[in-house]
């Protein structure tokens, strides 16, 4: 199938489309790579030993967006384009409203017009309320504590009203958990610009001596190490998730939400000593305070997308660990790293 893939030059989206043109998919893809490096794109095509078309442009551009669905027959949209940093969308909420949601309301109405009905949008865990009960299962209160959570709350919302509006659609919604580690070539990965927010690549610059110390966010949660507990998932179990989402779509329409986490949660402790082992390097860290807006605890409840995707995370804590480091160690810069660039 020809699939548009919005934001593929991320981390996710790269890795998504890798594992698309593995599975003989046609894929196309948009982004305006204002967070990206076209280099993963270069890579993606080198792994697969296969070609993609890359649309450089804002995926809020109907006009756009009109003309490469016109070069003809687009079955599925995987959205994953957006702004995504927390404390960047409390500074500028109105950035975050109009982008987040302006390209979510402009690949709609473009595929409506277009008469494209299959729809994947790239959710996250963040849009459950603070204080569900752990696991979280998709029926968990919903309710956000910062911007960049209520755009990906609002755009479900928007894409649960257009399925209930038209029943062509096809809808999957996807909360990810926390995505880390790279594909196990070492020749695509995590690439943030600056200083990173997340603990993973914090870790991997930390062990590269880029950074000096890694901070830990506090350890007086209810945690069995006081640090707090998050569901990492391996990025290509993510990708596949994506894949077996495309499949329900084919049989299924409507509107559907799915949790991709493994099921299982690690604390920082944990993981930094996980890291330290499997790659044989030294993460120094002190024990700094909370981080505004954390909580203690996050798992998913993943049996709603085994029973109904036929989808599980394959992949372990090891094998994330051990997979971020060779991307980083091989590409100490990112995607910078390279000649070209
Ligand atoms: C964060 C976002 C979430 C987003 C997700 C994307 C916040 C509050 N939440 O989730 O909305 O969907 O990233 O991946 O920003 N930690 C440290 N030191 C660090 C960095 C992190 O101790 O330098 C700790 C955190 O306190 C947390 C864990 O590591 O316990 C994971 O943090 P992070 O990778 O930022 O993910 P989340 O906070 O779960």
């Amino acid at each position: 199938m020809k699939v548009l893939v919005t934001g593929g030059a991320g981390f996710i989206g790269s890795h998504t489309c890798l594992e698309l043109l593995k599975a003989g998919h046609e894929v196309s893809v948009v982004d305006d790579l204002r967070n990206s490096h076209p280099e993963s794109l270069k890579r993606v095509e080198a792994i697969s030993g296969k070609s993609l078309r890359f649309y450089r442009f804002d995926a809020a551009d109907e006009a756009q967006l009109e003309e490469v669905f016109a070069q003809g027959e687009i079955g599925c949209v995987i959205h994953f384009a957006g702004l995504k940093a927390v404390g960047e969308s409390v500074r500028l909420p109105l950035e975050y409203y109009a982008n987040n949601i302006g390209t979510t309301l402009a690949l709609c109405r473009v595929m409506k017009r277009r008469g494209v009905f299959r729809f994947i949008f790239s959710s996250s865990a963040t849009v459950y309320a603070p204080g569900s009960p752990m696991p979280v299962a998709e029926t968990a209160p919903l309710g956000c504590t910062n911007p960049y959570g209520w755009t990906k709350l609002m755009c479900e919302r928007i894409l649960t009203d257009l399925a209930a509006s038209d029943p062509r659609f096809s809808v999957v919604l996807l909360r990810y958990f926390n995505p880390i580690g790279a594909h196990a070539s070492g020749r695509i990965g995590e690439d943030p610009a600056g200083i990173p927010n997340n603990l993973l690549p914090f870790i991997t610059q930390t062990a590269m001596g880029r950074l000096r110390v890694l901070q830990v966010h506090g350890n007086d949660y209810d945690t069995p190490d006081g640090t707090g507990v998050r569901d990492y998932i391996h990025v290509t179990d993510l990708a596949r998730g994506h894949l077996s989402a495309l499949d329900y779509s084919l049989t299924h329409t409507g509107c559907e939400v799915f949790n991709l986490g493994t099921g299982r949660g690690y604390s920082v402790l944990e993981i930094i000593s996980v890291f330290e082992r499997v790659n044989g390097v030294k993460v120094p860290y002190t024990i700094g305070p909370r981080r505004p807006g954390d909580v203690g605890t996050v798992y998913a409840d993943p049996s709603k997308a085994k029973d109904l995707l036929g989808w599980q995370a394959q992949l372990g804590i090891e094998e994330m660990c051990r997979d971020a480091w060779r991307w980083q160690k091989g590409n100490p810069n990112g995607y910078l790293s390279h000649k070209g660039a």
